[in-house]
């Protein structure tokens, strides 16, 4: 059934004055509200609290006293919301996706709902899994309900979390807030969530969407709300905020012009650093690899195209290794070592699993020396070391308290810079990114693509995986587009450009 929405609707969410505390203060005074049946694109920087606003609006991080949450009816000091309160009327996906790893997919599904019981009070699993399936199927997930979370794709479980989030919405007005969903999906799967989400639109539902791909924003949000360092910047129905304005805002100072790509002309006589051919490790089916000094590759496809495949299996990390040209030089890797020693860096798509060490201080996820595997671990950081991080951490603009944080205390764009920062650092010959900026602020993503392009322009030869078209054009020199393990198409020049590229993406071989 449809919910009519009346000219001047009530909101469905209203917070005055809500604010919180930790050292210092992350959310500061902040009045918001949602109307109802509208999408609403929450948006800052990195760090600049809006995680945290949305944990407070779920019960789950107290607030400050002194404000107030109203919803669903209720009206309470900010200090007195609850998880139990909020879930009447809220319907949260962190940014963490608060997923049981141990567990299967569908008693993670019965963790957030009540396990349905057969007759005799016992835990109907055929029954869950049913219906879980069936929830996965609504979404185009074909996954059995039975498989460990763990085992899934970052994407896998992004679309997982979103369908146990919705799971049960039925007629009354619910808000779904989603804590950048799309920060790992490709655009065929951001595609599939948008259609989701107008879809709950259109029956009244409001949605809170926080993304730093403001491509996304403009195409999806009614409504933006900009906060920096927890206050509220700037809010109002999109129209009112074109991309430069957002980001003017997001920083408090204009957006400073990134240097235009290196011209692919300039590499063409460049000698090449990086040659491999017939890659054919796990869905890979003989890929040729070639890049020049300087020169950024980006790699394009869809999901399970092979794109990070590719990378993987060029770090040692996949199949039986490859034998590479590196400076003219044969070098056979078959393991990550063997790709460390060849001058080879890679920053992994999943940074929480492989790229960092969360519960580890700044200056250790930071040094150079994480990337000898035989680094000992646990012991203090010599000063030269604590030098060098607090060094690094000015030069790749990473904020945060000092360089003995835990690296999991810093907010999601900031670990990926210090991940970025680390390969960086190690001056590598070959540098493979899968997913560099994922996660990570529009001015911090301008920052680590003028590194990204630094590290080319020093004489690397870069590979970069993105499912952010918009990131590909801006970084790459050429493009080879992935379909099924395949290279099957290559771009270069002006066809180094999203739209070129999509099409690539969806019609093989169809060189014009
Ligand atoms: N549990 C905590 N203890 C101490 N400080 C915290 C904690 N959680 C968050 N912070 C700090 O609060 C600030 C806001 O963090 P938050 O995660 O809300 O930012 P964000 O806007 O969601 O950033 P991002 O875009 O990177 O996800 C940051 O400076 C962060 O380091
Ligand atoms: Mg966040």
């Amino acid at each position: 059934m449809t919910v009519t929405v009346p000219a001047h609707p009530e909101p469905v969410l209203r917070v005055s004055r809500l604010s919180k505390t930790y050292a210092t203060r992350v959310v500061d005074s902040v009045d918001w509200q949602l109307a109802p049946g509208r999408v609403h694109a929450l948006l800052g920087g990195n760090g600049s609290g809006k995680s945290t606003l949305l944990k407070m609006l779920a019960g789950v991080v107290p607030a400050d006293p002194g404000g107030r949450i109203e919803a669903a009816g209720h009206r309470l000091a900010s200090e007195h919301w609850t998880p139990q309160v909020a879930a009447g009327t809220l319907r949260f996906v962190h940014q963490d996706l608060a997923l049981v790893d141990g567990l299967s997919i569908a008693d993670n599904f019965g963790l957030a709902r009540r396990y349905p019981r057969s007759r005799w009070g016992r835990i109907d699993g055929a029954g869950l899994a049913r219906h879980v399936a069936a929830q996965l199927g609504r979404h185009g997930l074909d996954l059995d309900p039975q498989r460990p979370v763990a085992s899934l794709r970052p994407t896998d479980r992004a679309l997982v979390a979103i369908a146990r989030a919705l799971d049960g919405i039925g007629d009354d007005a619910t808000t779904l807030v989603l804590d950048e969903p799309t920060a790992s999906l490709p655009v065929d799967e951001v595609a599939h969530l948008f259609a989701s989400i107008r879809t709950l639109r259109e029956n009244g539902h409001s949605v809170v969407f926080v993304s730093h791909r403001l491509s996304e924003v403009a195409e999806i949000a009614d409504d933006v709300t900009i906060l920096r360092d927890g206050v509220v910047v700037g809010s109002g129905p999109i129209g009112q905020f074109p991309e430069e304005r957002v980001v003017e805002l997001i920083a408090g100072h204009p957006r400073a012009t990134v240097a235009a790509r290196s011209r692919p002309a300039a590499a063409d006589d460049a000698p090449v650093v990086l040659d491999v051919r017939g890659v054919s490790a796990g869905p890979l089916r003989g890929v040729d690899v070639r890049v020049r000094r300087g020169e950024v590759l980006g790699v394009a496809g869809l999901m399970g195209s092979g794109r990070s495949s590719l990378l993987r299996a060029l770090f040692g990390d996949l199949g039986d290794g490859v034998s590479a040209r590196i400076d003219g030089h044969e070098v056979e890797i078959r393991t990550t070592g063997d790709a460390v020693a060849a001058g080879i860096a890679l920053v992994p798509e999943d940074r929480a699993r492989d790229g960092a060490y969360l519960d580890r201080p700044l200056w250790e996820n930071l040094s150079a020396a994480v990337l000898s595997r035989y680094r000992r671990r646990g012991r203090l950081a010599t000063p030269a070391e604590r030098a060098d991080a607090a060094d690094a951490m000015r030069t790749f603009g990473v904020r945060a308290p000092s360089v003995d944080a835990p690296l999991g205390a810093l907010s999601g764009g900031n670990q990926q810079k210090v991940v970025v920062a680390r390969w960086l650092r190690a001056g590598p010959r070959v540098l493979l990114l899968d997913e560099p900026s994922q996660g990570v602020d529009a001015v911090a993503r301008d920052e680590i693509h003028t590194l990204v392009r630094d590290a080319a322009r020093a004489g690397a030869a870069v590979v970069v995986v993105s499912s952010d078209l918009d990131e590909l054009e801006a970084l790459s020199d050429r493009v080879i587009v992935l379909l099924a393990g395949r290279v099957a198409r290559e771009l270069s020049g002006p066809d180094v450009d999203r739209n070129v590229i999509i099409a690539a993406m969806h019609a093989p071989g169809v060189d014009p």
